[in-house]
């Protein structure tokens, strides 16, 4: 009689990923050394030679920090919870990941080494974690902010090439915080995109809408990023500021944000976004 077979008890059993092992022998990586230059040999099966390139990069960097902090096992645990966190924070409207990255001042040098500046173009500055797809379309003149938000600002301004000539048809999206410094995606009752839009220039390049006057503001401070500025002591403020995303045809996309001149936190803007070039 043969036994019945019993149903697997595993919900969801490992499998082998079906990729053999190398051909080559590695010593046992019984000096911290050897974990490195093992780990580093095993690159040599990556097949796309970007990512070999950059994971390479990674790891030799991740492993010199580990050597050169001498960082405790208690630490790294608190690293990875803490990263942890970082992810149960975000949600479809909120990325914590974007704000470290941001705070951390990676999304400013990512930006800044994939847009150096132009002769006669407006520079670049950080998206942010507050641009959303859904702005209304404006005319021009109209506003982005529903009747009855902040004090009014009246913006105007044309797109140009950079060689100076006019540039119509452009679509410019344009958000903002409100006049208490929050992002209509920050209110959990949001309804309905506010000080957010998106317009065209005219023929001969200009645009203008009515928006409200900017006021400084502290980036989300509720979640594990914002902890983090804590402990290491350091202010959650961005200087007041109004984005822009500009897109034509044949053109590069513009992501930037205009800054205006006095206000307290342009040279320590949490998130680095500001250039000289941006005050204005
Ligand atoms: C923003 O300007 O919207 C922003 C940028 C980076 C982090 C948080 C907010
Ligand atoms: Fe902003």
């Amino acid at each position: 009689m043969s036994a019945k077979p019993t149903e697997d008890p595993l919900v969801n059993k490992a499998l082998p990923n079906g990729i053999l092992p190398p051909n080559f022998e590695l010593p046992y990586p019984d000096k911290p050394e050897l974990i490195t230059a093992n780990l580093l040999k095993l690159f040599d099966l990556t097949p796309d030679p970007r990512i070999k390139f950059v994971m390479k990069n990674l790891v030799n960097h991740l492993h010199a920090f580990v050597n050169e902090t001498s960082i405790t096992t208690e630490e790294w645990m608190k690293t990875i919870q803490f990263l942890t966190t970082v992810g149960q924070t975000c949600t479809p409207i909120r990325q914590e990941f974007i704000l470290l990255s941001d705070v951390l001042g990676v999304s400013a040098l990512v930006d800044a080494i994939n847009n150096p500046p132009v002769k006669g173009a407006t520079e670049s500055s950080v998206l942010g974690p507050f641009f959303t797809e859904d702005a209304p379309d404006i005319e021009q003149g109209g506003s982005i902010a529903s009747e009855g938000k902040g004090q009014y600002m009246y913006v105007e301004g044309t797109v140009r090439s950079t060689d100076g000539t006019p540039i119509p048809d452009a679509v410019i999206e344009t958000w903002e915080a409100d006049e208490s410094g929050s992002y209509d995606t920050q209110y959990k009752d949001r309804d309905h995109p506010d000080c957010r839009g998106r317009l065209r220039t005219d023929k001969d390049g200009r645009f203008g809408y009515r928006a409200v006057t900017p006021v400084a503001y502290p980036i989300p401070g509720d979640g594990p990023v914002g902890e983090l500025l804590i402990t290491i002591g350091r202010h959650n403020l961005r200087p007041n500021h109004l984005h822009f995303m500009v897109e034509k045809s044949g053109f590069r996309k513009l992501v930037t944000s205009l800054y205006p001149d006095g206000d307290p936190f342009l040279s320590t803007d949490a998130v680095f976004g500001v250039k000289k070039n941006l005050v204005v």
